[in-house]
C-alpha cells in the first residue's frame, strides 16, 4: 500500500521510553491511520540534543512535507527548528517550546496555567510554614520553567513557604537518585513533582525513609497518563495529578489541514484539568475500553489489508490472462 502515500510526515521526538511519549506515539498511529495518503517517520533521539538536531536535518534533506518537532531542550533545538522552517517547510513544534516564532504552530497544553492549578490546589493543603520540595523536570526545558513559575505565582502570598528544589530531569531514575543525595532531616511538608513519574520517586524515597510520614506526605504530580501516573493517583500513591494531553492525535490532524493548504492558528491549545483519586479511577476504566477498541480496529484493519492484498494479486493474474 506504500506506493500510493503521497505524503511523508516527519517527527522528530526527543526521547521515547517512558508511558507519556508511548502513548503521544499510540495516538499518532490511530490518528495517522485514518488517511491512506500519508506515511509516519518518527524519530527518537533518545535524550540527546546533538542528535535530535542530526535528525532533524535528515528529515529537512528529505524534504518531508510537514516536520513536527518534539524539542528536548528549548535552547538548543531552536537555530535547526528555525532551519526547517525557513526551508518552507510547515513546522509544527509540541510539548516543550522552542525559543523563536519562525514555526508554523505550537500544539500544547499550556504549562504555566497547569503549574497555577497545582499552586492553587496546594494552597489548600499547605499547613503554616510548610516546606515544600519541587521536583523538577529539565531545567532547560520549557514546560519545567513554567510549572514552576505558574506554580510559584499561585503562591505569592504565602511568605511563610520555604522551598526545596532538586532536578529530577522528568526522570523517575534521575529522580530517584537525585533524592538519595539529600539531607532531609528538615522533613518536608508537601512535594509538588513536574511529572508523576517523578512524584512516583518521591513516594517511594519518603516512605523507605519514614513509613509512617512517607506515607502521609501529600504528593503531587503532572501527566495522568496510563501506565504511569494514573495509577498511582487512582490507588493513592499520589495524591493528585493534573491531565497534560500529548496531543498525539492533534499534530497528525493539524499537519493534515497544512496539507490540505488549510490555515492554521499559531497556537493550539489542548486542556487540561485536575486528575483526583475518583477521577484517575474514571480515567483508567475509560483508557482500558479504549484500547480493547483500538486492538479490535488494528486487527480488523489487519484483515481488511489481507483482502486488498488478495484482491490485488488476483487481479494482477487476471490482467497477466487478459494480456496473453
Ligand atoms: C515526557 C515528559 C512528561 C512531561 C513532558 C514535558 O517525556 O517528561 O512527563 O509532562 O515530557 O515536556
Amino acid at each position: 500500500a506504500d506506493r500510493e502515500k503521497k505524503y511523508v510526515i516527519g517527527i522528530s521526538q526527543c526521547m521515547l521510553d517512558d508511558a507519556w511519549r508511548q502513548q503521544m506515539i499510540r495516538e499518532v498511529g490511530i490518528e495517522a491511520s485514518n488517511y491512506d495518503s500519508i506515511k509516519v517517520v518518527i524519530k527518537d533521539a533518545d535524550n540527546d540534543n546533538d542528535r535530535q538536531i542530526e535528525q532533524i536535518r535528515e528529515l529537512i534533506a528529505q524534504k518531508v512535507d510537514v516536520l513536527i518537532i518534539s524539542p528536548f531542550e528549548s535552547a538548543p533545538i531552536t537555530d535547526v527548528a528555525e532551519e526547517a522552517f525557513r526551508a518552507g517547510i510547515p513546522t509544527i513544534i509540541t510539548d516543550r517550546k522552542v525559543n523563536t516564532n519562525q514555526y508554523t504552530t505550537f500544539v500544547g497544553a499550556n504549562n504555566y496555567d497547569l503549574g497555577f492549578a497545582a499552586g492553587t490546589y496546594a494552597a489548600k493543603h499547605l499547613p503554616p510554614h510548610a516546606t515544600i520540595l519541587e521536583i523538577w523536570g529539565m531545567m532547560g526545558s520549557s514546560p519545567a520553567q513554567e510549572r514552576h513559575n505558574g506554580f510559584r505565582d499561585a503562591l505569592q502570598q504565602r511568605t511563610d513557604l520555604t522551598f526545596r528544589p532538586v532536578e529530577g530531569d522528568w526522570r523517575y531514575d534521575v529522580a530517584a537518585k537525585r533524592l538519595k543525595e539529600i539531607d532531609f532531616s528538615q522533613p518536608i511538608d508537601f512535594v509538588y513533582a513536574h511529572n508523576d513519574m517523578m512524584a512516583i520517586a518521591a513516594r517511594e524515597h519518603f516512605l523507605a525513609i519514614d513509613p509512617v510520614r512517607g506515607k502521609e506526605l501529600h504528593i503531587i504530580g503532572m501527566d495522568a497518563v496510563a501506565n504511569a501516573g494514573l495509577e498511582a493517583v487512582a490507588d493513592g500513591r499520589i495524591n493528585v495529578s493534573f491531565l497534560y494531553p500529548t496531543g498525539g492525535e492533534q499534530v497528525i490532524r493539524t499537519a493534515m489541514q497544512l496539507l490540505r493548504g488549510e490555515k492554521v492558528d499559531k497556537y493550539i491549545p489542548l486542556l487540561s484539568g485536575l486528575v483526583d483519586k475518583s477521577a484517575a479511577q474514571t480515567l483508567l476504566l475509560q483508557s482500558e475500553r479504549l484500547s480493547n477498541y483500538q486492538q479490535r480496529i488494528e486487527t480488523q484493519r489487519s484483515r481488511m489489508d489481507e483482502l486488498l492484498n488478495r484482491f490485488n494479486f488476483l487481479r494482477d493474474s487476471l490482467s497477466v490472462i487478459t494480456l496473453l
